[in-house]
Formats: C-alpha cells, sequence, structure tokens
C-alpha cells in the first residue's frame, strides 16, 4: 500500500505572530481531513526557538494537536546556526540540548513499507559538538542496514543551490566540508530523494550527480524578490510524497488556497531588516 507522507516546513510558529499561526491553523484542519500516514516538518518549526524556549514549545503543542504521527528535524530558528562570522545565534550545545528537552532527537530514522526515510540535524553539521560526529555514525549505520528499501532524506538547508561543487559559505546550503561529508556517504546509496526546507522556496530538481533535491515551500512566508533571489518557486504550502512499496513515488507542491503569501521582506518587526540584494 502506497505511505502518504506530508512535508511540511518552516512554519516559524509562536504566539507572537498570529499571521503564521493561522497558516499553520488551515494546515493543520486540511491534515486533520486529508490523515496522511505520516507528517515531517523539514525545520524552523518555531519563530525563534534559538532562543524563546515558549516557541518551541508552542510549535509541539501545535502539532501534537494534529492528532497525527509526527517528526520533525531542526532548523536555524529552532537551534540556531553555522558558526559563520557574524552569526547571531550560532548552534550550540544549550540551544541543542533546548530541543532535545522540548522536541525530543533531533535525528530520526524510520521505516515504512519499502522506503528508510532518515532525518538530519544540519544545523550542527559545521560546529564541533559531539553530536555532529555522533550524527554521522548514525547516517552510516543507517545507509548500511536498509535491507534493500529505498532511502529517502529529510533535512532543513538544502546541500546547495546548484552544485555539489559550489565552494561558497552561504546562509542558503550546508557548508562544503560536511556536504561533501555526508554527500559521499549517501551517494553510494542511491537515495530517491533528499528533502529539505529552508529557503522558503518551492523546487523539485535532479543534481549532475544524480540525487534529486526536492525543496519543500514554507507555510508561513516567502522571502520578496528584493531580498532573496529567486531560484525556484516563491509559493506557501507543503509537500505531499507518495511513496510507494516498490521505491517508486510520486511528490508535489499543494498551494492551499486560503493561505496568506506573507513576505517577511514587509515584516521587518520580526527578524529585523531584511538584508538587500545588490541591484
Ligand atoms: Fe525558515
Ligand atoms: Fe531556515
Amino acid at each position: 500500500m502506497t505511505f502518504r507522507l506530508t512535508q511540511i516546513s518552516d512554519t516559524h510558529l509562536s504566539d507572537r505572530v498570529p499571521g503564521f499561526r493561522a497558516n499553520f491553523d488551515l494546515l493543520a484542519e486540511h491534515l486533520r481531513a486529508a490523515r496522511p500516514d505520516l507528517v515531517i516538518n523539514t525545520g524552523d518549526i518555531s519563530l525563534d526557538g534559538a532562543d524563546r524556549a515558549e516557541d518551541l514549545t508552542m510549535a509541539r503543542d501545535a502539532h501534537e494537536e494534529l492528532g497525527l504521527d509526527w517528526l520533525a528535524v531542526p532548523g536555524n530558528h529552532d537551534i540556531g546556526d553555522d558558526p559563520l562570522p557574524g552569526c547571531r545565534q550560532p548552534a550550540n550545545a544549550e540551544r541543542l540540548a533546548r530541543w532535545r528537552a522540548h522536541l525530543g532527537p533531533d535525528t530520526f530514522v524510520r521505516d515504512v513499507p519499502g522506503w528508510r526515510l532518515i532525518g538530519l540535524d544540519t544545523q550542527i553539521t559545521a560546529t564541533s559538538l559531539p553530536e555532529a560526529e555522533e550524527q554521522m555514525e548514525m547516517l552510516v549505520e543507517a545507509l548500511h542496514g536498509t535491507g534493500g528499501r529505498a532511502v529517502a532524506v529529510f533535512m532543513h538547508k538544502p546541500f546547495c543551490q546548484e552544485r555539489m561543487d559550489e565552494t561558497d559559505n552561504t546562509y542558503w546550503c550546508i557548508q562544503p566540508g560536511p556536504r561533501h561529508r555526508i554527500v559521499d556517504l549517501i551517494l553510494p546509496q542511491r537515495p530517491a530523494f533528499i528533502a529539505n526546507g529552508h529557503v522558503h522556496q518551492w523546487r523539485d530538481r535532479g543534481l549532475t550527480e544524480g540525487l534529486r533535491q526536492i525543496w519543500g515551500p514554507s507555510a508561513a512566508f516567502i522571502v520578496g524578490d528584493a531580498w532573496q533571489e529567486t531560484v525556484g518557486e516563491k509559493s506557501v504550502g507543503f509537500v505531499e510524497h507518495l511513496l510507494h512499496p516498490d521505491g517508486s513515488f510520486e511528490s508535489r507542491m499543494i498551494p492551499l488556497p486560503g493561505l496568506v503569501r506573507h513576505d517577511i521582506g514587509a515584516m521587518p518587526e520580526i527578524y529585523g531588516p531584511q538584508k538587500r540584494l545588490a541591484a
């Protein structure tokens, strides 16, 4: 039987932004009726869990109220980000511990008929936290015990924008060092797809290395053209993955009618003014 998996992403939940909550409530109503077999949130579940435990608990409770089986991996707004120069909220032990206290593990391995689903924490990959190495060990083990299942990987940040050999240390992607480590591990297993969030754009594209990388849109907001290049589609919505037991699958973006396409660039009260793109 086909396994119906719904990927939601970048819900950015908090009591302080009713508009994002309203989008989530609409999505939740849809999901309660559609009853997928599993919901996976690919990160930025909270508005500012990196500094506020109450945002994490609010996001967790909102997901519990779905009454569905659900999993999540953390995003930069949940546990902090790569320790690049100027990073205001670097991922660290305290932030990771807060996530684990309120949301549980930051990675997962879940077997469903014909498939192994692996959730990775992209936010710690460029840190020296012991959990970063533990995650790599977990990944090796998960990839070697698939028993012939198809593999799908869920994570917050994409590997790259266009090519795996990009060398920039960018806010939008996993840093080149950890990217190559992870890709070298997963490529021989030929994963069916990699699903991520973070960019707040929908895109479904094969990469040169033969990996299919599916970018889930945010359910909360887009980043307007003055502040972010368009490399996919700037929609709000979610992704439905239909996983067949023989390893074949179909993925599509669903732009749920009624979701408000907020633009974070026009809401400087939330994360401060966005940095304008060079003209
Ligand atoms: Fe986000
Ligand atoms: Fe993010």
